[in-house]
């Protein structure tokens, strides 16, 4: 990967992890959310076309700040955050990497649907291919729906092997997996990202069962993630909600660092484990900028164990 010769302090051959040199920024244009409303699942105005300059300005900003990991799906939107990035960044500088995501759909609701048969794998990846403009796709999640799936875990994931093999996917990934998604999948194919919920109130409760994100043991999967030296990209790093209330230890820390709360729960995330590497959402330049200032921020090992157990709180 060309990416590798551009961090020569990498400690690792993962071409996804990025602790100082690359960051991963996802992308999904999303307007603040009501992050803890009941119907979040259905109806949060996840749209790219409300304000598209102020996406492009989003997407420019990533890339000249030295960002070159950008996380999107070709439902997002459907279709609009693929054909934004590529309308304003192809043709795409050498270094940037764009993960996706299949095996799900948007339904014209804003609900999920299942798409991870063979042939939607498949047909997702195309429309991936087309709309960013790409040869191969460089990183792909396989979605995992969970056992609400009307097909196998392993025959969706032989179907996304099928599709590296044939030269469209440089490198595997998954999504919403528990260990033993992550172990069947090893067994099968080398595996360079896991991407699940995950947050300073670690990646359960309710935000999870909201969002069907729910794994069996979350943190046991970012240990053996960081164990085999696959990259973790929590979603809904900002799921940060009454975590960040005056007199929590993490509103505490934000003041002692003169920081943003979004930025601490960025901080504590890149200080749980060197293979993390967060995937905030913004839809603003001047958040990518504040979340990028994150990495600078080293929490002591008292506020991470504070800010983590505060959080985790019933
Ligand atoms: N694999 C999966 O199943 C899955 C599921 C969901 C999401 N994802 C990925 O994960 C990414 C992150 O998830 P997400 O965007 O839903 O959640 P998130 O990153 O936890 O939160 C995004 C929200 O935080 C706000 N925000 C961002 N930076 C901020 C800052 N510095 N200060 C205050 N607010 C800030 C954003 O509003 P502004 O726009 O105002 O900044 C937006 O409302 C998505 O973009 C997507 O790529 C993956």
């Amino acid at each position: 990967m060309p990416m590798l010769e551009k961090n020569p302090e990498s400690t690792t051959s993962n071409p996804v992890i990025s602790r100082v040199h690359w960051v991963i920024r996802s992308f999904e244009t999303i307007p603040s959310m009501p992050r803890r409303s009941k119907t979040f699942h259905r109806d949060c105005p996840r749209i790219s076309t409300e304000d598209p300059a102020r996406a492009r300005e989003v997407l420019r900003r990533v890339v000249s700040l030295g960002i070159n990991l950008i996380d999107t799906a070709w439902y997002y939107g459907p279709h609009v955050s693929n054909r934004l990035i590529a309308e304003t960044l192809h043709p795409y500088p050498k270094d940037l990497v764009i993960a996706t995501k299949l095996g799900g759909k948007r339904l014209p609701d804003k609900g999920w649907a299942f798409f991870g048969r063979p042939e939607d794998l498949r047909e997702g990846c195309e429309i991936d291919l087309r709309s960013l403009r790409r040869d191969v796709l460089d990183v792909v999640h396989f979605r995992y729906m969970g056992k609400s799936a009307p097909v196998s875990f392993t025959e969706s994931l032989d179907a996304m092997i099928a599709l590296k093999n044939e030269g469209k996917i440089r490198h595997l990934a998954l999504s919403n997996v528990g260990l033993k998604e992550l172990e069947i999948a090893l067994a099968r194919t080398p595996i360079v990202a896991v991407q699940n919920l995950y947050s300073v109130a670690g990646g359960g409760g309710h935000m999870a069962r909201l969002t069907h994100a729910e794994v069996e043991s979350p943190d046991v999967v970012l240990d053996a993630c960081a164990a085999r030296g696959i990259a973790f990209l929590p979603f809904f790093p900002l799921g940060i909600g009454a975590h960040a209330q005056p007199g929590t230890p993490l509103a505490a820390a934000a003041t002692r660092h003169g920081a943003t709360p979004a930025q601490i729960a960025l901080a504590w995330l890149l200080a749980r484990s060197p293979v993390v590497v967060p995937i905030p959402g913004t839809s603003r330049p001047e958040h990518v900028e504040e979340n990028w200032a994150a990495r600078n921020i080293a929490l002591t090992q008292d506020e991470v164990r504070d800010i983590g157990a505060a959080a985790r709180a019933p």
